[in-house]
């Protein structure tokens, strides 16, 4: 019987599965996790989680290794694979690169600090090295100067996700081409490359360098770049050309801190997400505004997935709520559980009475029935809730109550 097994993890493997789950029906599909995938979601959902949930097999190398007529995806995968051990010899890996270049490890981090404009996702067969396979199908994105690592990596899911799935297809039909990677140009980094630990701030840089660093470090799951004792989050290059030693402190307030470097300053914004919570929790909107200056912490999320725009929300701020949404933030912004803005307006709108909130994003375009990762929607929590009395008519009427 044939099989396809996914092994890896985050967004794009769990994108895999699903599409897999709902496009062969008729083939037997088995996951294997890493190791750090204790079976719950964060940042990133977790492929064991959503395996349990559409009661998929959970399967270790052993299990597979025999398997002949099995298809195998490596997606984000964290073991080297010895293809020696496998009958089969459908064995795909989709690396966060454009092959032959940055082979190995931090491969949205590198790119950056690099100050590359290019990169790219590509899917290869898995031979017995380090991404050496032979090339399947690549696809270009673009870095731009605002993009962060974590920016970076998030359009790599997406656009790894689609090149997987067209490739998955074409194997499946046979048809499939590949071919040698080129000797020249091909580059690789280990996972000492870099140790994130240390990841402070190299004053003795050109502006645009530390731009870079900023950007390539700023991965806020995982960490921020650090500078004396503050998390930096974004970088502006200044017009004034620097007349002090690199590292000098020109300027520094609550907010940022302007430093003289090699040639131009530098105005680096501070991490102020917590300050922006409590500030809006306390509906101190002037100083609210007043902290949200740089254009990466608009769309932050913290180690709940909450970004100001959910806090506002959540909390009946109608005027934080409308800055936000004139400032950028994303309205389709959701927590790690896959709780929606409008989860949020309508537990607002039950607390408060207030509703002002829940039809202005029903009004930009906010879907009422979208569900979480639990497949539920707000109808379903409502009718759970028993809360139904306290919502106006109208509302009611937008949310098609079972
Ligand atoms: P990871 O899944 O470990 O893969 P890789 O190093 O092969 O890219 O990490 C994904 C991205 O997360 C990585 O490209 C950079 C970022 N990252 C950090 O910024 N800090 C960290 O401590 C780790 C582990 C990852």
């Amino acid at each position: 019987m044939k099989m396809i097994c996914i092994a890896g993890k985050n967004d794009i493997a769990v994108n895999v599965l699903l599409h897999c789950v709902s496009n062969y029906s008729d083939i037997k599909i088995g996951v294997i996790g890493n190791k750090n995938d204790i079976g719950k979601n964060g940042w990133q959902k977790s492929l064991l989680w959503y395996a349990k949930r559409h009661g998929v097999d959970i399967l270790t190398l052993n299990d597979v290794y025999r398997i002949d007529n099995l298809i195998f995806l490596s997606v984000e995968y964290d073991r080297i694979i010895k293809p020696e051990k496998f009958v089969t010899d459908k064995l795909y890996n989709i690396h966060f690169s454009l092959l032959p270049m940055y082979k190995g490890c931090h491969t949205s981090v590198l790119p950056i600090l690099h100050g590359q404009n290019k990169t790219g996702v590509t899917f290869h067969k898995i031979d017995s090295g380090i991404d050496t396979g032979e090339i399947i199908d690549q696809e270009e994105i673009d870095i731009v100067q605002s993009d962060t690592s974590y920016d970076l990596y998030k359009k790599m899911i997406r656009v790894g996700t689609k090149l997987v799935i067209k490739n998955l297809s074409d194997i499946m039909k046979g048809m499939e081409r590949s071919y040698c990677q080129d000797i020249l140009g091909s580059t690789y980094y280990p996972l000492n490359a870099i140790d994130y630990r240390k990841a402070y701030l190299n004053v003795n840089s050109t502006a645009y360098q530390i731009q870079n660093q900023i950007r390539a470090f700023c991965f806020r799951p995982y960490q921020l770049l650090r500078w004396e004792d503050c998390r930096y989050i974004e970088c502006e290059i200044l017009e004034n050309r620097s007349t002090e030693k690199p590292g000098n402190i020109i300027e520094n307030t609550e907010i940022y801190t302007v430093l003289s470097t090699i040639d131009y300053d530098v105005k680096l914004y501070k991490d102020v997400l917590s300050d922006i919570f409590s500030a809006i929790e306390k509906g101190e909107n002037v100083w609210a505004k007043s902290l949200c200056v740089s254009k990466q912490i608009i769309n932050a999320q913290d180690c709940h997935g909450w970004s100001p725009l959910i806090v506002a929300t959540y909390n009946g701020n109608v005027e934080m709520v409308k800055y936000l949404i004139q400032l950028g933030a994303d309205i389709y912004v959701n927590n790690w559980n896959g709780t929606t803005l409008l989860m949020y307006a309508k537990d607002a709108g039950i607390n408060s009475g207030n509703w002002t909130i829940f039809r202005l994003l029903v009004d930009l375009g906010l879907d009422c029935n979208k569900k979480d990762y639990y497949g539920r929607s707000i109808a379903d929590y409502i009718s759970s809730e028993e809360s139904i009395d306290k919502i106006p008519p109208d509302i009611v009427e937008l949310i098609s109550l079972p």
